[in-house]
């Protein structure tokens, strides 16, 4: 990589997503980002679909109802967010004037991208009757266009909280939706979203896997698509899933989710076997290239210079701030 000085780095930053400057490679990038967050008064918080160092560096490790409520309740000046956009931008609306950090801006998300705003708005004005209830993985500008919004950890006690005949929109994952019409025995109108992830899962090579392994586990998030669901020994959340391979006696999982989440499964039960389940092809392709955008030393660059950081609209930000509010004030209520 060129050497390129900051301003010019900064002014390339809308192009690149990250400051592209090069860092020494005998700079110790753990002991740098422990300064950091100390200079800085910056808390470090970190999806479990990050890589195992940015997780091990991490001062707090979560799904996506986890870090939504430690944003809410931070009292850091800073936060970096290892993550993708929607989760950043997710903890600037809990937090307008605290400085929000996300090492690379294109860590977008395809779920979050099948829900443009004026299509989901033509959709949502033809159903005036329904309640919108979307899945966090959106932009600020669906929240802003939704009543509620929910992760996978607290989705079904979200719509059961509602009066059964409330007629419900739900967006955007269609295979959550399924997953919750089935579970909750709701009549929901689902946007037709998908996670490109948990989509790619093969129920032929699954079902083979588990003839190999005839006493592993099958556990599975509930982005999958049902025939693989159908399967499942346990369906949960990341934290879901991790609680689960803790409690759980079995000595193997075969596990559905991105691949991040086995760093914590196996550093939590050292004695267990955790397999990837297989996805449809030979490719990586259950590691989520947006959160794999995410490197220590886009982490290290964002904490040093301050940059990218999260900036929003006023009135978008208070008007995505009520339906966040409304989940939050919910999963208290359950104590989730
Ligand atoms: P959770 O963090 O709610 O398990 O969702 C998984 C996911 O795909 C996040 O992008
Ligand atoms: Fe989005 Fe799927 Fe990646 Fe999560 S795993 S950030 S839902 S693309």
């Amino acid at each position: 990589m060129d050497f390129i000085d900051i301003s010019e780095a900064k002014d390339k930053l809308e192009k690149n997503g990250f400051l592209d400057l090069e860092v020494d490679a005998n700079l110790d990038l753990f002991f740098e980002i422990e300064r950091l967050k100390k200079e800085k008064n910056a808390v470090l918080l970190a999806h479990y679909y990050q890589e195992p160092d940015i997780q091990d560096v991490a001062d707090f490790i979560g799904d996506s109802l986890g870090l939504a409520q430690e944003a809410a309740r931070t009292k850091a000046d800073v936060i970096v967010f290892a993550g993708v956009h929607f989760m950043a931008e997710t903890a600037k609306i809990l937090n307008p004037e605290k400085k929000v950090l996300l090492p690379d801006l294109k860590a977008g998300c395809s779920l979050a991208d099948s829900a443009p705003a004026p299509l989901f708005k033509a959709f949502r004005d033809k159903h005036p009757d329904h309640i919108v209830i979307s899945y966090i993985n959106c932009s600020a500008e669906i929240k802003a266009l939704s009543d509620i919004i929910c992760t996978s950890s607290n989705a079904q006690k979200i719509i059961e909280s509602l009066p059964s005949e409330q007629k419900i929109i739900f967006a955007p994952d269609k295979n959550l939706g399924a997953y919750l019409k089935k579970k909750t025995g709701r009549d929901m109108l689902l946007w037709n979203g998908a996670c490109i992830v948990h989509e790619i899962f093969s129920l032929e090579r699954i079902t083979k896997l588990k003839v190999r392994h005839p006493n592993a586990k099958f556990i599975a998030h509930p982005e999958c698509e049902a025939p693989v669901l159908e399967i499942a020994d346990y369906i949960g959340s990341t934290t879901g899933l991790l609680k689960f391979t803790q409690q759980d006696n079995s000595k193997e999982y075969i596990v559905a989710t991105e691949t991040g989440i086995l760093h914590q499964m196996q550093l939590a039960s050292p004695e267990k076997t955790f397999i990837p389940a297989p996805p449809n092809n030979s490719c990586a392709c259950n590691d989520c290239p947006f959160m794999k955008l995410n490197t220590l030393e886009k982490l290290y660059l964002c904490m040093e210079y301050e940059q990218p950081e999260i900036a929003m609209d006023e009135n978008l930000l208070m008007a995505a701030r009520k339906p966040i509010d409304r989940m939050l004030e919910i999963s208290a209520r359950y104590g989730l």
